[in-house]
């Protein structure tokens, strides 16, 4: 028998950005705001995330962070882990994460995932490029329909990703191993946006915290935060 989720849904024609909504507005834990489409799709460190009208899953979780402080470091890992779960069970092909909230099919990010809290607030939102859409040239992204083919049923993966979200403390440490392993930066030379400087190092692995192992000019070092702005195929 399948238990209840906890999520209130509450679906919207068009807003700013879910998580925007969530973060600066009165809404009830665990509620779960999904929309048509985006005018102020957000990414990390301040960049925009195209949410073009009906193309995509673009929805935002409200979570009482006092319930995930033990998984708190490591929140984007798990969920661009449980997100990529939940896109292989309805397409059968190569699904890789990019350090640290990206989701990749043929080398095109197809997902983007912002974790952001405020006070006792803890938010999750997931980006889902799902149809056939056209971005512009500077952006390397595109969509799963146009990477293979197929039409993914939105609400069926809406529903598994909850599902997913829900056992996410039980389910951590397998979690974290498919992240690792399925990580497309490792053992690759990259350029890191670390504090406005561009830095090119090897990804040596991630380890369980999800932190970025690299070799820095013959130093090793652990990374939480930068944008993986270039990947090298060497
Ligand atoms: C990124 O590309 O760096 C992360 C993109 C996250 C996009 C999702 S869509 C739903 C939620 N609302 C936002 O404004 N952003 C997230």
């Amino acid at each position: 028998m399948k238990t209840k989720l906890p999520f209130n849904i509450i679906y919207l024609e068009s807003c700013s950005s879910t998580n925007t909504l969530l973060k600066e507005e009165d809404y009830a834990f665990n509620t779960c705001l999904v929309t048509d489409e985006q005018t102020m799709g957000r990414g990390r460190l301040s960049r925009s995330f195209i949410s073009t009208k009906g193309l995509g899953l673009y929805f935002s979780i409200l979570l009482d962070k006092s319930n995930y402080l033990n998984i708190l470091n490591k929140i984007t890992c798990l969920v661009a882990s449980i997100t990529r779960r939940a896109i292989l069970k309805q397409i059968n092909c190569e699904v890789l994460i990019k350090w640290v909230n990206d989701i990749y099919i043929n080398n095109k990010k197809i997902c983007g995932i912002l974790t952001e809290s405020k006070n006792n607030k803890l938010i999750i939102g997931i980006g889902i490029n799902l149809y056939h859409q056209v971005f512009p040239g500077t952006i390397n992204a595109s969509s799963i329909e146009d990477e293979t083919g197929i039409r993914i049923d939105k609400d069926q993966l809406l529903k598994d990703l909850l599902e997913e979200l829900n056992n996410i403390q039980n389910n951590q440490s397998s979690l974290m191993n498919e992240y690792i392993t399925n990580n497309l930066v490792i053992g690759k030379m990259v350029s890191l946006l670390i504090n406005e400087k561009e830095v090119e190092v090897r990804v040596l692995g991630v380890n369980s915290d999800g932190e970025l192992v690299i070799n820095n000019n013959g130093k090793q070092e652990q990374i939480t935060s930068a944008i993986i702005t270039k990947v090298s195929i060497l």
